[in-house]
């Protein structure tokens, strides 16, 4: 088998489901990792061959001992090595020499604790030798399909639809545990450790064709390569439900951020915005995690139709209905319908409406009649079951109604959704049958709406602005070749103009007589701005002065703008200035994109001026070409109704900031050179956008 490049699909058929499987580090000693993935291995069902290794030879829990894996004369498609970190790689020699193409290394004591050039080395031999690493530092393996449980687990594995990618081993080894006391099971477990090679986005793309797994639950705390993990997401998250539990949120934020707007966003917006882009769901916590796979993989899928609710409280009926219509769950409207099916059943002091109040004195027979009846009804979804405990409801005869009748649901490819608020004895019933049980009226919406919601997914494909990209990159290959990072200002003034958007009249001057002409051309009131390559953030330094009206107060302000930028770094190299048109009126924005080493280009766009750290309005998208996008973003902000037209005024000209983000992510996008760009402020007003500052990083 050949190693194919990250961005093929890799046939990982093998992995999960080995004709033959070795275990190197195989051991005699129960207290030994070795011997219990062996063990797991034989009394997980595993039909294939199994070879144990060990110098020792021998034989070890009824199996044959090899003393080399090259001494095994048969197939094998996947080795699973537990030998320190010292003897790895001798052992993926002879795997390499046994032509393998699977192998997965639990051993620790590589990347993770530092040891960066061992893990180098296994990885160039594997992918020289065309084996696939999963690994190191993992627990393993689990695939139903193949009764294969390659892993150290503890505990027996309940099989199921639900597929589970892990990072963290400790969490990954609780889950299969915690997969027997759910409702739910694993179709399949898979731990990535230090991914060496095999990563979230392979077995992502995996788990998308294969047809055992319906959902799939993904622990990660960073992914490898955004742009293609984001494409493979978007591709099975639109087919098959994908939840996704991220952690360390915060590690790369200030890395992924903008640099002057480096406290405002970062890394985590982005991927939380993707997810939701590509159709998957983020949880926060495991418990979440948990109720959306027991609904899902248990009840069907959750199509957004009507929803019924019966219940024999009023009180809990309303919160049923303020749950709902917070959660945005639809809830069937017809009431006389609802009168004629099932009026009936419900006493006269109860109610037809929806929630159904069977009342207080329900027995469980009158539960059964209502939800038989709506097993029958056509209009009806999903019915959603709210129990209060009363002293004459027989708890053990209403779970066996309601269990009898939840597998119809199921069979009818409808939805049953239990909630009982004050009997824990009737969960046990409903989990043993493999049952979600809810105790909290809110969870049961929640998951409701979680399950259903719309898509956020803009089809379109990425289509960049046209733009003089071949004339822009002449010009940032000159500043390039000078060894500089940024751009004079009137580079800045030339690659605005080329990128078509509007800035004020302004001039360079190396000297104060030009800059004073200069500002006689234009006309004042002028802006005096400093021009230094060693200064950024201008404001900051005090390189900025507004609103000059006459000759005299020129004079002073250029005086102090000197002064200022000295005293801010007295080895600033000041090339000049620039003398510029001042713009008053309008709304100041921040826009801006950049490259990020994981996720691609990043656009952002937000309120601008001095106080953007200060109001931190700002909204952060992976560009995708798509102008919709950034109409979203501008949608987002908090600023909002102030573009939109605050009070009685004009709205002002949000197409045109939003052409300006596009065409600032384009450049980045195309531009190999450019790492970073930003415009703050962009002025706008009713019927156009002007760039005051502009800033560019190479
Ligand atoms: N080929 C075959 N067998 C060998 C070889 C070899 N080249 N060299 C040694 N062995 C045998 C040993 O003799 C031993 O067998 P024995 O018990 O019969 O003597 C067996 O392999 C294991 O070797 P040990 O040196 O005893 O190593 P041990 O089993 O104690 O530890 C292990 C190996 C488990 C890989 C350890 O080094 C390690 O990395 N532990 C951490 C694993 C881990 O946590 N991974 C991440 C999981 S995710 C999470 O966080 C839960």
């Amino acid at each position: 088998m050949k190693f194919q490049e990250s961005t093929l699909p890799k046939d990982l058929y093998y992995l999960f489901n080995p004709r033959g499987l070795a275990v190197v580090g195989a051991s005699s000693d129960p207290s030994k990792i070795g011997h219990t993935i062996l063990k797991n291995i034989i009394e997980g069902g595993y039909s294939g061959n199994i070879y144990p290794v060990n110098p020792k030879k021998g034989i070890i829990l009824g199996k044959k001992v090899f003393a080399r894996l090259t001494e095994v004369n048969s197939q094998i498609d996947v080795c699973v090595i537990s030998v320190p970190a010292l003897v790895v790689f001798d052992v993926l020699k002879d795997c390499a020499i046994k032509k393998i193409p699977f192998v997965l290394i639990i051993s620790s004591g590589f990347s993770e604790i530092g040891n960066k050039e061992e893990e180098e080395k296994i990885k160039n031999f594997a992918k020289e030798s065309g084996i696939r690493l999963l690994g190191p530092n993992i627990f393993g393996i689990f695939s139903a399909k193949s009764y294969l449980n390659a892993t150290f687990s503890g505990s027996c594995v309940s099989r199921g639809s639900v597929a589970m990618i892990s990072q963290s081993g400790a969490l990954g080894l609780s889950l299969m545990a915690k997969s027997v006391s759910e409702s739910f099971g694993l179709s399949a477990m898979v731990s990535l450790g230090n991914k060496a090679d095999l990563d979230e986005s392979d077995f992502l793309e995996y788990f998308g064709k294969d047809k055992t797994a319906k959902e799939i639950f993904i622990y990660i705390e960073g992914v490898t390569d955004g742009e293609r993990f984001f494409r493979t997401l978007s591709k099975v998250a639109g087919k098959k439900l994908v939840l996704i539990i991220k952690s360390g949120s915060s590690v790369r934020g200030a890395a992924a951020a903008f640099s002057h707007t480096g406290s405002l966003a970062g890394e985590d917006i982005v991927f939380d915005s993707l997810i939701s882009r590509a159709g998957a769901i983020r949880v926060t916590d495991l418990n979440q995690a948990f109720s959306l796979l027991n609904l899902h993989s248990l009840a069907g899928d959750v199509k957004k139709s009507e929803t019924l609710i019966v219940t024999n409280g009023g009180g809990v009926g309303v919160l049923a209905s303020d749950s709902a219509e917070k959660f945005n769950v639809p809830l069937f409207s017809d009431l006389n319908y609802l009168k004629n099916k099932y009026g009936a059943f419900i006493p006269s002091f109860g109610s037809v409406k929806n929630p159904i109040d069977i009342t207080g004195q329900a027995l469980a027979e009158d539960y059964l009649k209502i939800l038989e009846a709506s097993l029958k009804d056509p209009k009806i979804k999903i019915l959603v079951c709210l129990c209060c405990q009363t002293a004459i409801l027989d708890n053990r005869k209403l779970s066996k109604y309601l269990l009898r009748v939840a597998s119809k649901f199921k069979k009818a490819r409808k939805n049953f959704i239990f909630c009982f608020i004050g009997a824990r004895d009737i969960e046990s019933h409903f989990r043993n049958q493999k049952y979600p049980f809810y105790q909290s009226v809110e969870s049961v919406f929640s998951d409701i709406s979680k399950l259903n919601k719309e898509k956020n997914l803009v089809s379109k494909s990425k289509v960049l602005a046209k733009l003089p990209y071949k004339e822009i990159n002449n010009l940032l290959e000159n500043v390039a070749m000078e060894k500089r990072n940024t751009l004079y200002s009137f580079e800045l003034a030339e690659l605005l103009d080329k990128l078509s958007i509007n800035r004020p009249k302004s001039f360079f001057s190396e000297e104060y007589k030009d800059a004073l002409n200069s500002a006689k051309k234009i006309g004042f009131p002028v802006v005096l701005k400093i021009v230094s390559k060693n200064i950024i953030h201008k404001t900051e330094a005090g390189g900025v002065k507004l609103d000059i009206k006459n000759e005299l107060e020129f004079k002073k302000s250029f005086n102090r703008l000197m002064q200022d930028a000295g005293r801010y770094d007295s080895h600033a190299i000041i090339e000049g200035v620039d003398v510029s048109e001042m713009v008053s009126g309008g709304f100041e924005l921040i826009v801006g994109a950049k490259k990020d080493p994981i996720f691609g280009t990043l656009i952002t766009c937000g309120m601008g001026g001095k106080y953007v750290d200060i109001f931190k309005d700002i909204s952060l998208r992976h560009f995708d070409g798509v102008k919709e996008t950034i109409f979203q973003m501008f949608n987002e902000l908090k600023i909002r109704p102030i573009l939109r037209g605050f009070r009685g005024e004009s709205s002002m000209d949000i197409p045109s900031a939003v052409e300006v983000v596009y065409k600032l992510g384009s450049l980045v996008d195309k531009s190999d050179l450019v790492k970073e760009i930003e415009i703050n402020p962009l002025i706008i007003e009713k019927d156009k956008v002007i760039a005051l500052d502009f800033r560019v990083i190479l």
